[in-house]
């Protein structure tokens, strides 16, 4: 009987798992791990690109009141002046659109809304993202200015722990622009 009710209580954390898209074996965050992955994501500025800024009492600040929703998909950018000489890169007043020899990237959603930011993503392919450089894990590579080079070197435990934080966060609907190569509508 005990064996019974054990396998219940497996077979229906299973079946909560498939159904969020979470991994085939079921790992539930502790509030230990939400809570490293808040201060990783606090210490280390996600918000100065993954949020847009705005004006504040001391000057220009990441303006946290959405989430990380990244660029915001009301403000259509131009396209960037040409750029010569030793200045080689730009950034909108938002910090969150960059134009560089890369071509025009854009910070983007991190908050778990299924459609517009990470809510599809496992674990494994957000952990694949910032180990690789490489779009959802497995696509295009990253571009300028996002440091995953730097961020490849957090552990598997710590890249989990982010995860999990931006899980803990309201979804937000927010499309953020596609990434634009150099030369294309230039
Ligand atoms: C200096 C600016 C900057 C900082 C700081 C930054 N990012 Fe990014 N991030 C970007 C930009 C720009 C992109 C989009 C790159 C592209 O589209 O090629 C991006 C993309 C991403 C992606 C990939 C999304 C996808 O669709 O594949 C993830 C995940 C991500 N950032 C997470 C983080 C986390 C977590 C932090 C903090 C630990 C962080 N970023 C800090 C600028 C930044």
């Amino acid at each position: 009987m005990k064996d019974l009710h054990r396998s219940l209580v497996v077979s229906s954390v299973l079946c909560v798992a498939s159904l969020s898209g979470a991994a085939a074996v079921p790992s539930l965050p502790s509030n230990a791990q939400i809570r490293r992955g808040e201060y990783i994501v606090k210490a280390n500025g996600c918000a100065d690109c993954h949020a847009p800024w705005r004006m504040g009492a001391q000057g220009p600040e990441p303006d946290l009141s959405r989430g990380l929703v990244g660029h915001p998909q009301e403000m259509a950018m131009p396209q960037p002046p040409k750029l010569e000489g030793p200045w080689l890169w730009l950034g909108a007043a938002t910090n969150t659109a960059f134009a560089g020899p890369w071509g025009v990237s854009y910070a983007s959603n991190l908050t778990p809304d299924p459609e517009t930011g990470i809510g599809k993503w496992r674990p494994e392919d957000f952990i694949k993202a910032l180990r690789t450089g490489k779009h959802a894990g497995v696509g295009r590579p990253l571009m300028p200015p996002m440091p995953w080079p730097a961020y490849r070197n957090y552990s598997d435990g710590d890249l989990k722990a982010i995860y999990y934080y931006l899980f803990s966060r309201p979804a937000v609907k927010n499309r953020v622009p596609e990434y634009q190569p150099p030369g294309g509508a230039r």
